[in-house]
């Protein structure tokens, strides 16, 4: 595998640049216009940018659907959600932010739609003055990536890409695409999508989204270990004794029932959110604040996980699917999903690095859906002090060595905290220890309530910033590491899961039992 990766074809495309950086406008041709993710999310998101005043002023939307519809029907449509979904809504904001809203009907997957499209989108970027700049974004089925990103470059609606020899590309309008989750099914199918992206754009123009990425608390990972002197001698296998990942979610997999059950939990959260919080908790440090050494630093760390014995497995995962409750039926009763479906909705698994860093160092990931709390953290277990000092001068004479071992805590949702756990003396006579905790609480201290990170993100993409995307080599390398888990190899760990966990709690047996294989256990919150 190879683990260097290229250099930003212009420095244009360099976060610590771009940071500084306004965002161009440009004209955002939206596939999956009538979806989903287009009306909870895309387009709240980019109101709130607009009605913030972030949003550059010629910025304007072409949805692209089949579905017959005009601009003001779309527009129609799309204000409910705005209203249930932005942070805030005010009608006369709505109205001067859909005049930014068009909507073509056609199907982006047929050639023929093309020239009409291309059309169109000149038109708009004339008069709502883009420079000609596009930037696509892939909401669609993931069956139609290939056909509608093979559609964009016979189009010749991109002018970078592999034409870059040809032109100026610094006096040239640029045009960039979005890639939505899930990017491919397995290490095959998503390099095989790397192949189709690269063939139509440059490497520095494809952006592959992961909303995990714009979490205040992921972000913050990066700071917290280089911006402070305290942590990162100790941010190795000397001393942590282990690392938690935990993303738990107490909603099920509800009309999602097609989609999620050709996915399951290790490729709709780990192999995607989870191994890129993993990547930031146990990266060497990047030698500058860019996304050229950020994404370098992540590749390599994903390489060096060390691949799971596809005859082994047991002894590295556990996975689960919840039963029902009166809430929701239970996962294989639910429409779309197969009735003898052997797709996980939980799984908790072990991975280790083979680097000088961690060698040794457990690293425990798990999500699930229905499970007791939403809580995405994690955990840094630090181990025991080197020699237990205290015990011989308590005067119960209770042992000290074996209290709770300094623990940091990084919740990133729904609180956004990072605490760290010491031992203190309890006041009084003789030597009592007591177990405290530093919050640094981001609602308390800086009076911040979480944003929706589609925003922030749609906004790097055009300033051209892919700090919070994610590199062709980072997907590939998180797909391999994953691989043995989702082989019919794991047909043994896919035994009688129907219902093994109930809803409102914290998995399966099989979880707790894989931790306590490794002597330890899991951090349920508090
Ligand atoms: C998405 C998954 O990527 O992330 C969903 O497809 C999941 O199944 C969601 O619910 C969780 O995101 P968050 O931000 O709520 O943790």
């Amino acid at each position: 595998m190879v683990t260097t990766i290229d250099r930003p074809a212009r420095p244009g495309h360099d976060a610590a640049m771009n940071k500084r950086n306004e965002a161009d406008s440009c004209v955002i041709v939206l596939f999956g216009a009538s979806g989903d993710l287009a009306a909870r999310k895309l387009i709240p998101a980019l109101y709130e940018m607009a009605e913030s005043g972030a949003l550059p002023g010629g910025t304007c939307v072409v949805g692209v659907s089949r579905t017959p519809m005009s601009d003001d029907q779309w527009r129609d449509v799309l204000r409910p959600s705005v209203e249930h979904h932005a942070r805030s809504f005010d009608a006369r904001s709505w109205d001067k932010f859909a005049k930014r809203l068009h909507y073509f009907a056609g199907d982006g997957a047929k050639r023929n739609t093309y020239p009409r499209l291309m059309q169109r989108v000149d038109e708009l970027s004339q008069s709502h003055g883009c420079g000609g700049n596009v930037l696509f974004y892939l909401s669609v089925a993931p069956s139609l990536y290939e056909p509608i990103i093979g559609c964009i470059d016979e189009s010749g609606m991109v002018l970078e890409g592999r034409r870059w020899c040809s032109i100026n590309r610094d006096s040239m309008p640029w045009q960039r695409i979005i890639v939505e989750k899930p990017f491919g099914q397995d290490a095959a199918s998503a390099a095989s999508l790397n192949r189709a992206l690269g063939r139509a754009f440059d490497e520095d123009a494809i952006y592959r989204i992961d909303h995990y990425l714009a979490k205040e608390l992921v972000q913050n990972l990066l700071v917290l270990r280089f911006a402070n002197t305290i942590f990162e001698p100790i941010w190795n296998h000397r001393y942590i004794d282990h690392v938690q990942i935990t993303a738990a979610e107490t909603v099920g997999v509800g009309k999602r029932g097609d989609y999620y059950d050709s996915a399951g939990a290790i490729r709709d959260m780990i192999q995607s959110h989870l191994l890129q919080v993993m990547a930031l908790v146990a990266m060497e440090p990047p030698t500058r604040y860019t996304a050229h050494h950020i994404r370098q630093e992540k590749v390599k760390i994903l390489d060096a996980i060390v691949p799971t014995p596809a005859d082994r497995l047991q002894e590295f995962a556990a996975f689960g699917q919840y039963a029902g409750a009166e809430a929701e039926p239970a996962y294989h009763e639910l429409p779309g999903v197969k009735p003898r479906t052997t797709t996980e909705t939980f799984a908790a698994l072990v991975l280790k690095f083979n680097n000088w860093r961690w060698a040794g160092t457990p690293f425990f990931l798990r999500t699930g859906k229905r499970m007791a709390a939403k809580r995405t953290e994690v955990v840094v277990q630090f181990k025991q002090p080197a020699a237990d000092l205290f015990s011989a001068l308590a005067l119960d004479g209770a042992p000290t060595l074996g209290r709770p071992a300094n623990q940091i805590v990084i919740e990133i949702a729904p609180r956004e905290c990072v605490s760290l756990r010491f031992e203190g003396k309890v006041p009084g006579q003789g030597m009592k220890l007591d177990s405290v905790s530093m919050d640094f609480d981001y609602a308390r201290r800086f009076n911040a309530e979480p944003v929706e990170a589609y925003g922030p993100l749609l906004m790097d993409a055009m300033r051209g910033d892919q700090t919070l995307f994610k590199h062709r080599l980072e997907v590939e390398s998180a797909w391999d590491s994953m691989m043995p888990f989702l082989g019919p190899e794991s047909a043994p760990l896919r035994k009688n899961l129907a219902g093994n966990y109930a809803p409102g709690s914290w998995g399966p047996a099989s979880s707790d039992a894989l931790l306590a294989r490794y002597g330890r256990t899991w951090h349920h919150g508090g």
